[in-house]
């Protein structure tokens, strides 16, 4: 691929062979509630307790379209499947920039998992990223025992860096902060 100018990052959709990633919508938030931000199994590992209610999802959709709008924090896609009339959210991708920079974080539902949907999404953004001017570095954070998500990390070329020690605390495994790995890859 050849561009004149580089290309903006983050574009506010991203085509790969199985997949959409699109701008979160205020109307997704039945849809993405029941399937996955609800679910206690799917965010055990993951930085927030699941929604008690559409209400909280809302509140989360409200600040993405925020964010979207104003170019800052948490950016998130809304995953799809090409094709289909009437898609349903699958789960999400998102990104936070800082400079060179940029974080990411990732979640399916349940009975979308297994499949290499993240592996494509997650490689889709990272090949998006690096054909930006501004992204450099990209990196994630996850829990020792959430092997899933370091098969992905090190299945799309991300290297860990480390072990950083009670960084983080996880709500839904405990109120201590706990140690997590640290993977990121670069542009070249
Ligand atoms: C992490 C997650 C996004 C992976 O998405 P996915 O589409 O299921 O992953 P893929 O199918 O692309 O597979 C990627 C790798 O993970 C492995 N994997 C997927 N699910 C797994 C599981 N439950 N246990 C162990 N490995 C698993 C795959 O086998 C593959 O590794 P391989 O190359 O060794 O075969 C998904 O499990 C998820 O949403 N988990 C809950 C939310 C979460 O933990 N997010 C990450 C926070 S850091």
């Amino acid at each position: 691929m050849e561009f004149a100018q580089k290309p903006l990052f983050p574009p506010s959709q991203i085509t790969t062979e199985r997949l959409v990633l699109r701008l979160p919508h205020m109307r997704d938030a039945a849809s993405v509630f029941h399937a996955y931000m609800s679910d206690i199994d799917v965010t055990r590992h993951l930085l927030w307790r699941p929604h008690e209610s559409p209400e909280t999802t809302r509140f989360f959709l409200a600040n993405t379209t925020v964010a979207w709008a104003e170019g800052e924090g948490h950016r998130p896609w809304v995953i799809e499947e090409r094709g289909h009339a009437d898609p349903v959210p699958l789960g999400m991708i998102g990104t936070t920039i800082a400079g060179h920079a940029m974080e990411i974080g990732y979640v399916l539902r349940s009975d979308a998992q297994g499949r290499g949907y993240m592996t494509e999404a997650l490689n889709a953004v990272v090949q998006t990223a690096c054909l930006s001017a501004e992204i450099i570095r990209i990196f994630a954070t996850c829990h020792p025992e959430n092997i899933a998500s370091q098969r992905l990390l090190e299945r799309c070329e991300f290297i860990r860096e480390g072990r950083l020690r009670k960084f983080q605390v996880y709500p839904n495994i405990s109120g201590e902060p706990t140690d997590v790995f640290l993977y990121a890859r670069v542009c070249e």
